[in-house]
């Protein structure tokens, strides 16, 4: 394969796109090395992985309304990966929950789903993620036909899920969870719009 000035720009996005959402797991590992995770770092750790779960989530959102108003169709390219990424820190998230704080006992996660109804919330959000995680390649694209995109729908409900465990949690200031309920808002109203203008058009053509 001849490596032309266009390849070479792809590969080395590719590998930047690859390596910038490591970036964060492995702050908190070298953190976690040099035991500076303050006062709790269980729940330091949690909070991490569940706060960039979040994050990836909206970068995934994001695409389709980035790619459409600044006409960046590399960016499409990369949304799968986002998605993948976003699994993998759910994933994370629900093991550095269950070893640091419940350290694997069933009768701790037994209370803890039935005292705390946000960990309920956060577990229907990354079960749902997993049959995305899993049709998430071209064959699978392939092989569903229109039902992959109904199927792929369900990251909007997993966001609202995923931002009521937010939510959920406030304990004095929720100035932070505003924030993201503003941008989640701007990411869904955007695809409401987008949606609404298409059919317009849709409907103005047959008449
Ligand atoms: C898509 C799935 C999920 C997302 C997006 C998510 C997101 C979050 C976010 C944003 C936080 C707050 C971080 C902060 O305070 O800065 C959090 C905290 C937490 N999450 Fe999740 N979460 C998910 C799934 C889960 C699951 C499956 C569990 C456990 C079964 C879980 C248990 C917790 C716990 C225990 C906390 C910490 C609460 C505390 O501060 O005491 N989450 N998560």
């Amino acid at each position: 394969m001849v490596l032309t000035p266009e390849r070479l720009r792809r590969l080395a996005l590719w590998w930047l796109v690859f390596l910038l959402p490591l970036l964060p797991l492995a702050w908190l590992v070298e953190r976690a090395l040099a035991m500076d995770l303050g006062a709790d770092p269980a729940q330091a750790i949690v909070q991490f992985t569940g706060i960039w779960t979040l994050r990836l989530l909206f970068v995934t959102l994001a695409v389709t309304p980035l790619r459409l108003m600044f006409r960046w169709a590399w960016l499409q390219r990369y949304r799968r990966m986002f998605g993948l990424y976003t699994l993998f820190y759910a994933v994370v998230h629900l093991l550095a929950f269950a070893t640091f704080i419940l350290g694997w006992r069933p009768d701790l996660l037994l209370r803890e789903l039935s005292e705390r109804p946000y960990i309920i919330v956060g577990t229907l959000a990354l079960l749902l993620l997993i049959p995305l995680g899993v049709t998430s390649t071209r064959g699978m694209q392939r092989r569903l036909g229109p039902k992959w995109a109904k199927l792929h729908r369900l990251v909007y409900l997993i966001a609202l899920l995923a931002m009521l465990h937010f939510i959920w949690q406030i304990r004095s200031s929720f100035q932070e969870q505003l924030i993201y309920g503003l941008i989640l808002a701007w990411l869904l109203g955007f695809r409401l719009w987008k949606r609404r203008r298409r059919s317009r058009g849709a409907r103005r053509q047959t008449a």
